[in-house]
């Protein structure tokens, strides 16, 4: 049964003697109102391209974004064609590679990020490329590797890159991590005290046990006073702060930041960009700064290696199967995931 139409760039690339299964999402639904999924369709296995592998995809985690992309909400900077395939992250097999491919050959065991304007991962077989997909260690498993992409690059990147401190154990910075239970939160919380940071984390009350174990140093319940306001019960003020949440207004981060400090904002929107050029040409030091993700394979193996190790653990959410895929995808736009939530083929 084939009811691929339109001009989806993975379309030119299938070829028909061989289905499987997957989802297509056919247009775009109502912002965060609901999301229309196709039926459990059979769909031609992709042929990988210069550059690109075909992996025979064991588990995939769904990402705020995805579902983000699909409702049209991130127009016009993320337009989706339709119909496609949701989801960038994937663990699973390399089965044939592409032209021009020498990193990876046919067998390995690797985690992928698809890149968002692709997607591709709800399905049996997806089509990643080269530069986004690394050897998954044997010590992880997949249902962990999948989480890794979107969550830890942007945990990793945002502390590292944007925040600008080191993983090299000896920071002295204060950071303040807000949503500190979400699939980013979870992973930014370890890796800020691998790198020496004193971390304040915001999180509901029923985590705050959770992420004192994975290492934060105060944890303040989102819904109290303090934590409205975003106070250090130690009453230190932040260097930096990686904001995984949205709706917080600048006058709450400024009161609490030193006068030369960073507001990493995950979820930019217009509001916030604007705040962010009149900081910009005010010449202010305390700064919002938008992040966007980057695909870089060494991150990828840098967070391989921590996972490999047991420096940076995942949290698993919930399970669900590829034909059940919905479910999983209605978890997310919940926002009430702790940690990541991961589809099994
Ligand atoms: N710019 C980029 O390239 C990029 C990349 C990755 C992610 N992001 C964005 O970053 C954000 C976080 O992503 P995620 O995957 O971590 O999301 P997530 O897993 O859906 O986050 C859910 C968690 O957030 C907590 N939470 C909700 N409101 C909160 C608040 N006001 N204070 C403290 N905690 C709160 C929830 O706790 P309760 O259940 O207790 O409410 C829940 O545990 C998303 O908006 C995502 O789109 C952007």
């Amino acid at each position: 049964m084939l009811r691929i139409k339109g001009e989806f760039q993975q379309v030119q690339h299938w070829r028909n003697e061989v289905a499987h299964a997957g989802w297509l999402v056919e247009h775009e639904g109502l912002p965060f109102a609901g999301v229309y999924f196709d039926q459990h369709v059979q769909l031609p296995i992709p042929v990988p391209q210069r550059g690109e592998v075909l992996v025979k995809v064991e588990s995939a985690s769904v990402n705020p974004i995805d579902w983000k992309v699909q409702s049209g909400a991130l127009k016009p900077f993320l337009p989706s064609k339709f119909p496609y395939i949701p989801g960038t992250d994937i663990a699973g097999e390399v089965v044939a590679v592409g032209s021009g491919v020498t990193t990876l050959k046919k067998g390995d065991k690797v985690f992928s990020w698809l890149g968002l304007g692709a997607g591709g991962s709800l399905a049996e077989f997806a089509i990643a490329p080269a530069k986004s997909t690394v050897q998954k260690p044997q010590e992880i498993a997949s249902i962990e590797a999948c989480c890794l992409p979107v969550a830890g690059l942007t945990a990793l990147q945002s502390i590292r890159d944007y925040a600008g401190i080191k993983v090299d154990g000896n920071s002295q910075a204060n950071l303040l991590i807000t949503g500190a239970s979400g699939g980013v939160g979870l992973y930014a919380v370890q890796i800020a005290k691998l790198c020496g940071a004193h971390v304040t984390a915001t999180c509901g009350a029923r985590n705050m046990e959770l992420i004192k174990n994975l290492g934060a140093d105060e944890v303040v319940d989102y819904k109290s006073a303090e934590g409205a306001e975003l106070r250090s019960p130690s009453g230190r003020a932040y260097d930096a702060v990686i904001h995984c949440t949205s709706g917080i207004p600048w006058s709450t981060f400024s009161a609490n930041l030193k006068p030369v400090a960073k507001v990493i904002d995950l979820t930019p929107n217009i509001k916030s960009l604007a705040t962010t050029a009149l900081k910009k040409l005010a010449m202010c030091q305390q700064e919002l700064v938008p992040y966007v993700l980057s695909a870089k394979a060494e991150d990828l193996d840098l967070l391989a290696e921590l996972a490999r190790g047991g420096k940076l653990r995942t949290i698993i959410d919930s399970q669900h199967p590829l034909s059940r895929a919905e479910e999983a995808w209605a978890r997310s736009i919940e926002g009430h995931a702790t940690g990541k939530i991961v589809v099994t083929a």
